[in-house]
């Protein structure tokens, strides 16, 4: 019997094992995935991170080790060795190493294992708060694991393209000064200078631009970043980025290099030619034709403002958005008339309810380009005609309408919108339609407070030709040199070039309603580092997990993140957050000290 010792030094993985490995004496580890007994026979597939290898124990070759085998249990940790066999006509078509199965000559258990609490397949049906609390059994399903190795390509795509191009890998800090704006911070008090606290980074953006103040003119770096966020499908309190800031480039150079990442990437993780360049919209295109800022583009279905085409319609709803300077806009089902009833319909209300919108008005357009629906006879003729023609609606089209707000008309029709391609089918799978959104808004009130924020950020350049506008009535015009690249309908990355000339960095403040004193407060670091001599300069930042979990094809974040955190912000594995000791907090001056 070879030794514990012998038999951790594997000749193969369970995956790897082929018809031509016939005969071969070989040495195989990792965890039983199931066991059957035949008598004189037992059966284990035997499972680690590469496939599934059947080994048998035989009676008539060992009855020790069969004995030994009878005992074995799943996700026992064991190492076997033994030979390998042909299964002739007996091949199993499901598994790549089925034309094989090893008779084992040797066995060692190295360790036990209980009764896991789910078992270890994919498409199990077990409550994900279940297998995120004992992740470490979660990971050892084929579909996270290959998730994993995924990402782990990917960097290393990402990784060696970007050196190839000259790019240094350079780190930040995370536990840096609060610099408000942006997203909410993870505060971390400080022990030594109680009552101070660091934030950790939501971004290394302000570290990455003195980069370039200090002459490293190609930076990238595969960062965590924290936001302490309200989380979704989408966002993760701590996420990844692959962040990239260069020097003495314009917005041209971060789109060839981006592309030619995403290719390198496509090429590595997916064997697939990635056509390039990306196609562009300016964010006006994108929220006119699809309203909102990552359109997908695996389908059709644009919207048509027909606001214009409004007043006087005879419809009061619309006449009345449009006299308000709102926004009527239509969404065109083409040939859907048959398949929509009047209860579909009427439901499709509840989509839009949750973004602010009061409800969907529709037609149907029948034989002659007759409108037939609760709101046709509303309409004069003359506006029926105008509006079938601005939207091109045929015999047998469905017509939807939202009038609202621009913003909640756009967020209404732009989820009828995703909802319709997929009620119908249109969205293919296997695309993949990359776009950059350019030109964004330099400036946006916030809906919060009322006042005027950075859309990026405050070090954001604006496009040459608006810079006048940015402190006048119409700032909200103003447009920036910021970009986002959008696959599939999500924003995988986004960035902007950078201002680098103080009497600009002046005005936006001033535009953003932050005096002098306020941003040599906040931002002195920065500011004062642009006093000596700082570059042109710009950049780009991916949302790495984003990006993986569509090349993955997954539907969550947490499906790629090894140890993630739920939607709030705890982590069921470890338990964090959690409580800590009063001395602890004492220590850190954030609880007084308990009365002697
Ligand atoms: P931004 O805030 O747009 O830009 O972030 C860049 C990309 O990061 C991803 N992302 C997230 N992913 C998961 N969970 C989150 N909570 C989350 N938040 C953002 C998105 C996004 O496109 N410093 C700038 C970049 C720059 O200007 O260079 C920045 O951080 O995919």
């Amino acid at each position: 019997m070879k030794s514990e010792q012998e038999l951790l030094s594997r000749t193969h993985t369970c995956g790897e094992l082929r018809g031509p490995d016939v005969d071969k004496k070989v040495i195989l580890t990792g965890w039983v995935q199931g066991r059957r007994d035949l008598g004189g026979a037992v059966f284990i597939d035997l499972r680690d991170r590469h496939g599934l290898t059947q080994v048998v124990f035989r009676s008539d070759l060992d009855a020790a080790l069969l004995a030994l085998a009878s005992e074995l249990r799943p996700e026992y940790c064991v190492g076997i060795a033994g030979e390998v066999r042909s299964r002739g006509d007996n091949v199993n078509a499901r598994m790549p190493t089925g034309e094989i199965e090893v008779f084992a000559t040797d066995l060692c258990v190295f360790s036990r294992a209980e009764t896991p609490p789910f078992e270890i397949e994919d498409d199990i049906d077990t409550r994900e708060e279940l297998r995120l609390r004992h992740r470490y059994l979660d990971l050892r399903r084929p579909a996270l694991q290959r998730n994993l190795v995924t990402r782990a390509q990917t960097t290393a795509a990402v990784r060696g393209f970007l050196d190839s191009k000259g790019y240094l890998e350079m780190e930040t800090p995370v536990l840096i000064r609060n610099t408000p704006g942006g997203a909410r911070n993870y505060l971390v008090p400080s022990r030594l200078t109680p009552g101070d606290v660091y934030a950790l980074a939501e971004s290394p953006q302000l570290f990455k631009q003195l980069f370039m103040v200090a002459g490293f003119d190609r930076y990238y770096q595969i960062v965590r970043c924290f936001r302490d966020e309200d989380l979704r499908g989408d966002r993760q309190p701590e996420f990844t980025q692959i962040d990239i800031e260069a020097s003495f480039i314009d917005e041209e150079d971060i789109y060839w290099l981006v592309e030619g990442l995403m290719q390198a990437v496509f090429s590595r993780v997916m064997g697939q030619k990635l056509p390039t360049p990306f196609p562009r919209l300016t964010y006006q295109q994108a929220m006119d034709t699809y309203g909102c800022d990552k359109p997908d583009l695996r389908f059709g279905l644009p919207l048509q403002d027909i606001t214009d085409l409004c007043p006087g319609c005879g419809f009061r709803i619309f006449e009345g958005a449009a006299e308000a300077g709102n926004m009527v806009k239509a969404l065109r089902l083409p040939g859907r008339a048959g398949e929509m009833s009047r209860k579909v319909l009427d439901g499709l209300t509840a989509l839009v309810k949750p973004v602010g919108a009061k409800g969907v008005a529709y037609v149907k357009i029948n034989e002659g380009l007759i409108w037939q629906g609760s709101i046709a006879k509303a309409f004069t003729e003359e506006a029926k005609r105008v509006v079938s023609t601005r939207v091109g609606a045929e015999v047998g089209d469905v017509l939807l309408f939202v009038a609202d707000t621009p913003s909640v008309t756009n967020t209404a029709l732009s989820t009828l919108r995703l909802a319709m391609g997929r009620r119908f089918e249109l969205i293919d799978d296997d695309a993949w339609k990359p776009v950059w959104i350019t030109e964004f808004p330099l400036l946006e009130k916030s809906e919060e407070t009322g006042q005027w924020v950075a859309c990026h950020h405050p070090f954001t350049m604006p496009l040459a030709e608006d810079t006048d506008l940015i402190e006048g009535e119409r700032r909200g015009e103003a447009r920036a040199r910021a970009y986002d690249m959008v696959l599939n309908g999500v924003e995988v990355a986004g960035g902007s070039i950078r201002i680098h000339k103080a009497e600009l960095q002046s005005k936006v403040f001033r535009a953003l309603g932050i005096q002098e004193e306020e941003a040599q407060a906040k931002f002195s670091f920065l500011l004062d580092a642009f006093k000596y001599g700082p570059p042109p300069h710009g950049g780009v930042a991916f949302g790495l997990d984003r990006l993986v979990m569509l090349l993955c094809g997954a539907d969550s974040l947490r499906d790629v993140i090894a140890f993630p955190k739920t939607t709030s912000a705890s982590c069921l594995l470890t338990g964090a957050p959690s409580a800590v000791e009063s001395e602890k907090l004492e220590e850190l001056g954030l609880a007084k000290k308990a009365e002697e």
